[in-house]
């Protein structure tokens, strides 16, 4: 189904068109001057030069040749040459009939599909997650499910950290720590034991441990050294130690990322690469790209028109060991060979901005990826805290995401019991307004930019925020349950918008005027929330939707109304208000209670 902006646009260009004028001009958009008009077309403005006439003259014979369709209430032009449009009721009435009879209300799936794969994870085995990784994967979770809205083919992929130094570190700190471990002893040859004496939370202590050692002792950076090179090189011992690792960090990130209603289709990590980089790196030295210095392998990707210094990209070290850029591109090689993707996302912090430049690049210049595969990084910005730098705990650390989820989780608690000191608050609806309140304050900003994240702006029941929109749309169900409990038997059966889209009524008041025409661009913002891989769209949509409705829901009679037609107009009405706003928020990843 064409957006509403489509659709009039078409008859603006007919009848440029008629006029004798290119119809390209009749391009309408959304007015700049809601006082004014609701829309507007500009294109008289643009043909002036073109044809050399006075704006005016032009838009006066364009108006003059509009077809007398039931379609516009209002065409007037303005000096010096502007049209300014309203449309009828009849019409925001037709729209909405049509929109509600479509299972996405109007959103038409991508042309062809595509295959997708999203990169968004990025946690690190035997390390928690903390509150770094919140931001790609709130961000990418929603991009993902933009993606599966319009109907592409999505593959998410956490890209766990999992084959560097780190897996050295942590092996030699737990050699320390129980030296007689089978995996220590150089004469045993297996078979490796199910059981080990740590946990996931004892690893999350090992790991700074030894971070924090190999920076002073030199010889247990070397044994850490050793250990990451006997690993990437396949010893049965340190890969069967190293594989229990994975297992453990898995499981319990897996836990970590659900709390956020997150999740993945592959748990790959840079290791799951290994196999292609050899072949990789052949290849590469076949087409004589890379050269050495200093005894590394490195790649040229600076190119003429960069205005800053882009430096070579680093493909093995003078020891042969692989580096981050390496498993990167591997990555792509593997993503390449399993899925022939037509789009590679990355949602990593924008700090790794010029990793992912020379990644691209390199990978390009090689031919890892085919030209028509498009690589996009979207680099996002951190979530700072009220002084404006990086988000800490009290004490100055690292916030676990564990801890932002129950301290977001704990203000919603006390909100709900000032708001109804009497009743018992229910677990589960506080853990949904706080995932909302969490994942809206993040999506509602632009993902590149920094933002301070507020704990009681965010939790707040009033503003933009998650909970005022999980509010509303539980404000929209229990008008809606009176209506069925009231209802007669034949009326109770019709519960989708879709089965009552023939009740729906042109609207005659403002508000309700106002709220549809802000439902109809639904498939304008979801389109250009999804093209432009934009989540903060479509939190700006259902909160312009929100706000429409608490007015209309203020000014109106809904339930009381005499009117009986009237009324099962407005049920139909705030029954497609409340699907949409459930379905838009379900691509942001989170969801609305019963009741709250
Ligand atoms: N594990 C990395 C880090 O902690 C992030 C990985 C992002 N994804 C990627 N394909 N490089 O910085």
């Amino acid at each position: 189904m064409k957006t509403v902006l489509e659709e009039i646009s078409v008859y603006l260009g007919d009848a440029f068109a008629a006029a004798g004028y290119d119809a390209a001009l009749g391009k309408v958009s959304v007015s700049n001057r809601p006082d004014l008009c609701e829309f507007q077309c500009n294109g008289a403005m643009a043909g002036a030069k073109q044809y050399k006439k006075a704006p005016a003259v032009i838009a006066n014979e364009v108006v003059a040749a509009l077809p007398a369709d039931n379609v516009f209430s209002k065409v007037e032009v303005v000096m010096p040459g502007f049209i300014n449009l309203n449309v009828t009721a009849e019409y925001l009435c037709d729209y909405a009939k049509r929109m509600a009879a479509e299972k996405k209300y109007g959103c038409e799936p991508a042309d062809p599909k595509k295959t997708v794969v999203l990169d968004y994870g990025g946690a690190n085995v035997a390390k928690c997650l903390h509150i770094g990784h919140m931001r790609p994967a709130v961000i990418g979770e929603a991009l993902k499910r933009l993606n599966i809205f319009f109907d592409n083919k999505v593959i998410g992929d956490a890209h766990l950290g999992d084959w560097g130094m780190p897996m050295g570190l942590v092996i030699e700190q737990i050699h320390d720590e129980f030296p007689d471990l089978c995996y220590f002893d150089p004469d045993y040859n297996g078979p490796y034991p199910e059981e080990v004496p740590f946990c996931v939370k004892d690893l999350e202590v090992y790991y700074p441990t030894a971070s924090a050692r190999s920076k002073e002792d030199e010889a247990f950076r070397e044994r850490a050294h050793a250990a990451t090179f006997r690993l990437q090189n396949g010893d049965p011992a340190y890969c069967a130690l190293w594989k229990k690792l994975i297992d453990m960090s898995i499981a319990d990130l897996k836990v970590g990322y659900a709390n956020l209603n997150v999740s993945f289709d592959l748990w790959y990590g840079e290791s799951n690469s290994q196999p292609y980089i050899e072949p990789m790196i052949a290849d590469m030295k076949a087409k004589g790209l890379p050269y050495e210095s200093e005894g590394a392998l490195v790649m040229d990707v600076k190119e003429e028109s960069d205005t800053k210094e882009i430096p070579p990209i680093l493909l093995t070290k003078s020891d042969g060991a692989f580096l981050y850029a390496t498993t990167d591109l591997a990555t792509l090689a593997q993503r390449e060979h399993d899925y022939h993707p037509d789009h590679i996302i990355y949602v990593v912090d924008k700090r790794q901005d010029m990793h992912f430049t020379q990644v691209f690049r390199c990978a390009r210049k090689s031919g890892i990826i085919p030209e028509t595969t498009k690589l996009t990084f979207i680099g996002n910005g951190t979530m700072n805290g009220a002084d404006g730098k990086p988000f800490k705990t009290r004490t100055g650390g690292v916030m676990r995401l564990e801890q932002l989820v129950s301290e977001i989780r704990e203000e919603v608690i006390s909100k709900m019991k000032e708001n109804h000191p009497d009743e018992p608050v229910d677990e589960s609806v506080a853990e949904k307004i706080g995932i909302a309140a969490l994942k809206y304050g993040d999506l509602s900003n632009q993902a590149s930019k920094d933002y301070v994240f507020d704990i009681q702006r965010f939790s707040s029941f009033d503003g933009n925020t998650g909970p005022y929109i999980l509010y509303t749309i539980v404000r929209i169900k229990s008008i809606l349950q009176k209506y069925f409990d009231s209802a007669d038997a034949s009326d109770k059966t019709k519960v989708t918008a879709a089965d009552r889209a023939c009740d729906l009524l042109p609207p005659t008041d403002a508000s309700e005027r106002q709220l549809y025409l802000m439902l109809t661009r639904y498939n304008e913002f979801m389109q250009s929330a999804y093209e432009d891989l934009a989540p903060h769209r479509v939190c700006s949509f259902i909160f312009e939707v929100a706000n429409r409705f608490n007015k209309f829901y203020h000014e109106t009679h809904i339930l009381n109304n005499e009117d009986a037609a009237v009324k099962r107009s407005y049920i139909a009405f705030i029954l497609l208000a409340k699907e949409i706003l459930e379905q838009a928020i379900w691509t942001l990843g989170f969801d609305a209670p019963e009741r709250m």
